[in-house]
């Protein structure tokens, strides 16, 4: 681990940090991205140990460069067809991250946890750090793990957790700026306007798909924990804390404007129940914000930084932001 050449890796931080000290590898894209196909064993060994890596000083300044970097390592094959946050395509495998509005807080998730086909890894790229805040949010989620009550993970796996995502008709928007943005079409979701074809891409993600006055509903039922393919840990992998939406998980504002906004007229975006519908106790819910407080650091971007995610081992969010903020993201194998 330690004889990497051209870096020195900073273990005693979390996350761990791999800082470029070649010339070639501070001054030209195309080396940091033979280096990493060399480096990708013991890069990956830390992953695993980790559950992230942050990648600085390295020659990254755009969009397709953080894609070559990362060329070694595969690409999330489903995408992120019928994921739940506003975002679009900018160059190869690289999206956008959230484009949720700046004061709202996204909470520790682990990526497309509500679904059957989710990455494996993530990558994140600071094009353009954020004046103040907008730290990507990362926690560890063994010891999240290790510290949910026993009695509702026991209850999780007896369960599992069923979620269900409300995309609205693209004819009808919920009339607030910053909820329509949230509030996504099954049109944006799925990629197409053709009704038939956004319920099969629906449909391939695993999920099952109704149709109501209001749009599409995708349900999907999961174990809520998952076995890491080389560890065999069991983690905790389910979005139960940020998927509920309340006055915490979305902030006082956001939760006054669903009320005002969605009332009981409207059926709101999403819910999350245990597998068989039956809701959570509020006292169950409540119990979780802590555990997510606790592990939840917040590391600063410094331009061109890229972080490293194994998706199980490592829970993300956003914090809020004032000013620019260009953040990228790739969802890999
Ligand atoms: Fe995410």
């Amino acid at each position: 681990m330690l004889g990497i050449p051209g870096v020195d890796i900073d273990l005693g931080s979390y996350p761990p940090v791999v800082l470029a000290k070649a010339v070639s590898l501070k001054s030209d894209p195309l080396e940091t991205a033979k280096w990493l196909a060399q480096a990708k064993p013991e890069i990956e060994h830390l992953l695993v140990k980790s559950g992230v890596v942050t990648f600085r000083d390295f020659a990254l300044s755009n969009a397709s460069q953080f894609d070559n970097f990362l060329s070694c390592f595969d690409g999330h094959r489903a995408g992120y067809a019928g994921g739940t946050s506003p975002r679009s395509k900018v160059a190869g495998r690289v999206m956008q991250s959230t484009q949720a509005p700046p004061d709202r807080e996204i909470l520790l998730h682990q990526e497309m946890a509500y679904t059957r086909d989710f990455p494996g890894r993530l990558a994140f790229f600071c094009e353009i750090p954020p004046r103040s805040g907008g730290e990507t949010l990362i926690g560890d989620m063994r010891k999240f793990t290790a510290e949910v009550p026993k009695a509702f993970f026991d209850k999780v796996k007896k369960l599992g957790v069923r979620y269900v995502r409300r995309f609205r008709n693209p004819d009808w928007k919920p009339g607030h700026l910053d909820l329509d943005v949230l509030h996504r079409s099954w049109v944006d979701a799925f990629g197409s306007e053709s009704r038939e074809d956004a319920e099969a891409a629906c449909r391939a993600t695993g999920s099952d798909c109704t149709w109501t006055e209001h749009g599409m509903e995708a349900s999907f039922t999961t174990p809520g924990y998952v076995t890491h393919p080389v560890t065999g840990e069991e983690i905790w992998f389910n979005v139960i804390p940020a998927f509920d939406l309340n006055a915490v998980s979305q902030g006082k504002r956001f939760q006054d404007l669903h009320e005002q906004y969605y009332g009981a007229a409207h059926p709101w975006p999403q819910a999350v129940t245990f597998g068989d519908g039956t809701e959570f106790l509020r006292e169950e819910i409540e119990a979780l914000y802590p555990i997510v407080d606790s592990v939840t650091t917040a590391p600063k971007w410094q331009r061109g930084d890229v972080q490293l995610l194994d998706n199980i081992l490592t829970g993300h969010g956003r914090a809020t932001f004032t000013g620019q903020r260009c953040v990228r993201v790739m969802l890999l194998a």
